[in-house]
């Protein structure tokens, strides 16, 4: 399902309450939870209305998509520092349960797989949040993924590498690779809410809308999933035909 929402506020405002409400009816729940600029907006807005309603979040689990490899979770620049900074400091969480993928792991194969079976002995993500990348990845599910690849190692496509440099300073070079859950985690949530904003997505969301499933468009893989929304602003829905 496609929304369309006026601008990045009133999303924030949308997205948030939709995650107050799966709290509150579910208290132990499984998140998913992105990184990235659009979801700056979105976790400021939950942090608030959290506050408002007093909402216990001590039960939540969560897992994030991805990590860079070669980043501590010290790093500034690590997803582990941006989750921090942008919503696991200001609110009660039970910081145990909170997970990303350690981007400074020895074996790197032997702890996708330990991610993967760590997020199906939970039973799965119940809300998973993804952005979109201007190439059409979700998590760092770069074009020609495969829709059944468990989490996995990724070299990042150039554009998403461009895309992310404006998240480090000069000199601080955007890591070459990640690990990111992959497309079968993802299309296993119970319920997915992809959030683009901005003029930069508009292209791809073009795309995404005239094309049918293919794994050159990754997140052309929701069309199929049967709880998964779409959310834009009136910016990155301005080339729907
Ligand atoms: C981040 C992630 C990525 C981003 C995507 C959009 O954890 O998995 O897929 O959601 O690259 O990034 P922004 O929001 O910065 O445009």
């Amino acid at each position: 399902m496609l929304q369309i929402f006026p601008d990045t506020s009133t999303i924030a405002e949308h997205v948030s309450a939709t995650l107050v409400a799966k709290i509150q009816s579910k208290p132990d729940a499984v998140l998913g939870l992105a990184t990235g600029g659009t979801m700056e907006p979105i976790y400021a807005q939950f942090v608030a209305h959290a506050h408002r309603v007093n909402l216990d979040v001590s039960r939540l689990t969560s897992f994030n998509l991805d990590e860079y490899i070669g980043l501590s979770p010290d790093h500034p620049k690590s997803y582990s520092a941006y989750m921090r900074e942008h919503l696991f400091s200001h609110l009660g969480f039970d910081t145990s349960r909170l997970h990303l993928p350690d981007g400074m792991t020895q074996d790197l194969e032997a702890h996708c797989k330990a991610y993967a079976a760590h997020i199906q002995a939970f039973g799965g993500v119940d809300l998973q949040l993804l952005g979109v990348g201007g190439n059409g990845h979700i998590g760092f599910n770069e074009p020609g993924t495969p829709f059944d690849c468990p989490c996995h190692v990724v070299e990042l496509a150039e554009q998403t590498r461009i895309d992310n440099s404006r998240f480090f300073a000069e000199g601080l070079m955007v890591p070459r690779s990640a690990i990111t859950m992959g497309m079968a985690e993802i299309m296993q949530a119970r319920e997915i809410v992809l959030v683009a904003t901005g003029e930069a997505k508009a292209q791809i969301m073009a795309e995404w809308y005239q094309q049918d499933v293919t794994e050159r468009i990754p997140f052309t893989a929701l069309k199929r999933h049967p709880r998964a929304r779409i959310i834009l602003d009136e910016a990155a829905a301005s080339l729907l035909p």
